[in-house]
């Protein structure tokens, strides 16, 4: 049990890796307080919790994170309901404006700002407040995205709001640690959720499944995992970083292995060394 007498707040834990994570964090001994917006999918998911016996553990609370209010009530509830706040896991989101640069509004630009970036600050504001209160340290996650890492990899809002998101991270790690309260980001790559499958979740998931190196679909289970392991003490000394979890997309970069197979990757035809502009011939042979 890594997180036994531990209580956590999963915002967006409704649904996608929010939920798994509620159920990741309940399997190894947490008390988790589900934050969403969505009162449906909310009651579902501690209708689900209470049928795998874990009714005492858990706790729906109704938040719209970008509400500076809520966010305050939420760590109130949690506080009361279970008598401490050890892991804030900010990680509601939405996809947020779409469109070309030229066609988006300020107030699509204004929501998606709200809910993703906004809405993290003042997790980790209201956490932090608490965190420092008790005295005993913490963690705070936060979910960006390699949207916030690369230029084409999200809508443009999107990924100037997950950038903001690794920013804060970055930051405030710095200001809490402190504190030992580490601050820490998850970038998810294409993971098979309600909001990347567009109510067709088998189409995503085959879709997924050869969008990056590693030959499977992204699941909620494999952000649920990083984040284990980042509210957990295996973490310690672990601040103010961005775990990339997305099967090696980021790490494929320009796929010259795909652009260029007869000589780069796994299945090239030729091996040697080529000596580029010096006038000495290379040394390959053909495989
Ligand atoms: N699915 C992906 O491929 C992917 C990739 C990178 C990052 N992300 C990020 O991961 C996080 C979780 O997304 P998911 O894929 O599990 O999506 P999801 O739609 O399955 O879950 C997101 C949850 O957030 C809730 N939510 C939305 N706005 C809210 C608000 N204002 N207040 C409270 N709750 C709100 C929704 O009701 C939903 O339950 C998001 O921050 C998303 O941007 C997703």
């Amino acid at each position: 049990m890594r997180l036994a007498n531990r209580v956590a707040i999963i915002t967006g834990g409704a649904s996608g890796m929010g939920l798994a994570s509620v159920f990741r964090y309940l399997d190894e001994g947490a008390c988790v307080v589900v934050a969403d917006f969505n009162e449906t999918t909310g009651a579902a998911a501690i209708a689900a919790a209470t049928a795998k016996g874990y009714a005492d553990q858990v706790s729906f609370f109704r938040t719209d994170v970008a509400s500076e209010d809520d966010i305050a009530n939420l760590v109130d509830h949690t506080l009361s309901r279970f008598g401490q706040l050890d892991i804030m896991f900010n990680n509601a989101g939405v996809g947020g404006a779409i469109g070309p640069l030229t066609e988006t509004t300020v107030a699509s630009w204004d929501y998606t700002f709200d809910v993703l970036a906004k809405g993290v600050f003042l997790g980790i504001k209201h956490a932090a407040i608490a965190m420092r209160a008790a005295g005993k340290g913490g963690s705070i996650i936060n979910t960006a995205s390699i949207a916030g890492l690369s230029g084409d990899a999200g809508p443009l809002v999107y990924s100037a709001a997950k950038a903001a998101v690794i920013s804060l991270t970055r930051s405030s790690a710095v200001e809490l640690a402190p504190d030992k309260i580490k601050v820490n980001a998850i970038c998810p790559g294409f993971i098979a959720t309600p909001l990347a499958d567009g109510g067709n979740p088998e189409a995503t998931q085959a879709k997924f499944a050869t969008s990056q190196p590693w030959p499977d679909y992204g699941r909620g289970e494999h952000i649920a995992g990083a984040a284990l392991f980042l509210a957990s003490d295996d973490s310690e000394f672990v601040t103010g970083e961005e775990i990339v979890v997305d099967g090696g997309l980021t790490a494929a970069g320009p796929e010259l292995s795909r652009k260029m197979p007869k000589t780069s990757g796994r299945n090239a035809r030729v091996s040697g060394i080529t000596k580029g502009s010096t006038g000495e011939p290379p040394e390959v042979k053909r495989l």
